[in-house]
């Protein structure tokens, strides 16, 4: 399975979005975090934002919503062109009604795990989804270091993702760089979201070009 690259503009110069975005123009997506200081103790950038980012992106934008009540939120998404929208299990009241107004809206359909939300109370959703996002640390931040301990549940979801023969993509999300995201393929994931590795490197698609190559061995 192809890696996909997807830096996270959370590094990025919130004064220069659009700048920023040109520099990953080799990526395959820009990776979006929306943060309501609810859901997570952080806050960012809404659905106006957004929508001026999906017009101005040289490549399709990943949006992950980091919020509460998505089932109310989550669609504006879609229809401002997000080409992915991601919501939280924990904060969904309705994920497969979600997940099935995200795709007739035209956008993939993503759930996404906290670290310590298992995976197995929604294998039964696997067949509504595009995207499983694995957080490989606490959702909130930027800067943090992968936590290990989640590679079995990337495991877990990927095999079973295989025996319904699925084609579930598997996102990881925090801590990946040229020392994590290895095993992070090995494990199953298919989707890399890098923040700081991306936006902290000197030749930004020359980090991207080695993320991938290390992602698809
Ligand atoms: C964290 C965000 C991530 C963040 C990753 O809650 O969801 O997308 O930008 O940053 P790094 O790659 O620096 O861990
Ligand atoms: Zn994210």
């Amino acid at each position: 399975m192809a890696a996909l690259i997807a830096p996270s503009i959370l590094s990025a110069d919130f004064a220069n979005l659009e700048r920023d975005l040109g520099k990953i123009a080799t990526a395959d997506w820009a990776h979006v975090d929306v943060m309501d200081n609810h859901f997570v103790p952080n806050l960012t950038i809404g659905l106006p934002v957004v929508e001026r980012l999906v017009q101005v992106s040289p490549v399709p934008v990943d949006t992950h919503l980091m919020i509460e009540d998505p089932d109310r939120w989550a669609p504006g998404f879609a229809e401002a062109g997000a080409q992915s929208v991601t919501f939280h299990a924990e904060a969904a009241t309705a994920p497969v009604r979600l997940a099935r107004e995200l795709r007739r809206l035209g956008s993939r359909a993503g759930l996404a795990l906290r670290p310590a939300t298992p995976v197995e109370p929604f294998l039964d959703l696997l067949s509504e989804i595009d995207m499983l996002l694995v957080m490989t640390v606490e959702p909130g931040f930027g800067g943090q270091s992968f936590i290990e301990g989640t590679l079995p549940k990337i495991q877990r979801a990927r095999r079973a993702i295989s025996a319904a023969d699925l084609d579930v993509w598997v996102q990881v999300d925090g801590g990946i760089s040229r020392a994590t995201i290895e095993r992070a393929a090995d494990a199953g994931a298919n989707v890399f979201v890098a923040g700081s590795a991306v936006y902290g490197a000197d030749d930004v698609p020359a980090e991207i070009d080695t993320l991938r190559q290390l992602a698809s061995k």
